[in-house]
């Protein structure tokens, strides 16, 4: 009954602090996209685009209350290892209250618009010489020796956050089709939303608002260059090994370690979900699929599309199913991306006539 805000924060009974810092996150979209869900051919599929949050990911989410939890503690220095997108949200939101923010950020690595963000918000920008499982073990060693505040998602309060996509996409699913989505098909990097969607399930089923035979299925999807979880998963182990190299076009899940496996493995298994590698390729055919029906995203969120269409061509997903797609960046996170899986420009004269004749030729 407590009103204390829209978003994240209408969710406020579910979280640990109050609303403190918010730049107003959440209650994104649950977009309808007919033609895509003809082609995958399953009974309903919607897509849930975090990229629709302020800094454009659905990291603000966690932000808004890890940051909180960190001016309430009274940190000095907050700081992340980032892909790009946690860089974003963490500049924007320590920005916000005021404080010290610093990123490690792989060089060479990260998407332009990313950067661009965490530059402008006015974080302490670091290129580290490794990729992002390096950047996090060097900003897990500053915190433990007590030079930072860490808000990667290892930090629990950014998940509690980032529950409230679940609490979401629950609600909005029940009022629109009467009834909870079988599956909940997602990108994974560190697998921080896969624990944190499980956790929702879980305090739900908890509270009653959920029953046990509903929760719906995750389903955790990774680049094929970055794939730890999916051969843990498909080989039945409970720990998760570290890849030392990784690549994908998919820069924000280029992650080798996914610190978050201990819970979310645990969820994949519990409710009936699976995990599946995609290639670049279908990573950017998916991009455009959605692109072509309005929803516009960063390469590793179209790799929950594209792991979806893999999953229903193999028949592990149902004709019957109804499912949730997360998309969890924008496409103009990453513009020279967009900009190569998109149509060229053509050059015209500048005239009408030229420009007419163009267009008939
Ligand atoms: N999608 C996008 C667009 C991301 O930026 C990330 C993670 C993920 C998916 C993976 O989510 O870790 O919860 O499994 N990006 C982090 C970052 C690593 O630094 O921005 P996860």
């Amino acid at each position: 009954d407590t009103f204390s805000g829209t978003g994240v924060w209408r969710y406020a009974d579910a979280l640990p602090v109050e609303r403190e810092v918010t730049i107003e996150e959440g209650a994104t979209p649950l977009y309808e996209v007919p033609r895509l869900e003809d082609e995958v051919g399953v009974e309903s599929l919607r897509i849930k685009h975090e990229g629709m949050n302020p800094t454009g990911s659905f990291k603000d989410r966690g932000m808004t209350v890890g940051v909180g939890v960190a001016q309430r503690l009274g940190v000095d220095r907050l700081a992340c290892a980032s892909t790009g997108n946690t860089s974003a949200a963490l500049a924007a939101y320590g920005g916000r209250a005021g404080m010290e923010t610093v990123v490690l950020l792989p060089a060479g690595k990260v998407a332009a618009g990313k950067i661009a963000q965490a530059s402008l918000h006015g974080a302490r920008i670091l290129e580290v010489d490794g990729n992002f499982d390096t950047c996090l073990d060097i900003v897990q060693e500053l915190a433990n020796q007590g030079e930072a505040y860490l808000l990667n998602s290892l930090n629990p309060f950014r998940l509690e956050g980032q529950k409230t996509i679940g609490f979401e996409i629950l609600e909005r699913h029940r009022e629109e089709y009467g009834e909870f989505p079988d599956r909940i098909v997602l990108p994974v990097g560190n697998a921080g939303n896969t624990a944190a969607l499980y956790k929702a399930f879980r305090e739900l089923v908890a509270s009653g608002a959920l029953d046990e035979e509903e929760v719906p299925k995750l389903t955790g999807v990774q680049a094929e260059g970055a794939a730890p979880m999916v051969e843990a998963v498909e080989e039945g182990r409970e720990e998760v090994e570290r890849w030392e190299e990784v690549e994908t076009r998919a820069t924000a899940i280029r992650i080798g370690n996914p610190v978050n496996a201990p819970k979310a493995l645990p969820g994949i298994r519990a409710t009936g979900g699976t995990a599946v590698a995609v290639s670049d390729e279908e990573i950017t055919n998916a991009q455009r699929a959605l692109a072509g029906e309005g929803v516009g995203v960063e390469p590793a969120s179209a790799a929950s599309v594209a792991g979806l269409r893999k999953l229903r061509e193999e028949g592990v997903v149902g004709s019957e199913e109804r499912v949730v797609c997360l998309t969890t960046g924008h496409l103009l996170k990453d513009p020279d991306a967009a900009a190569e899986a998109g149509v060229e420009p053509e050059s015209v004269p500048g005239e009408t006539a030229g420009v007419l004749e163009h267009l008939r030729s």
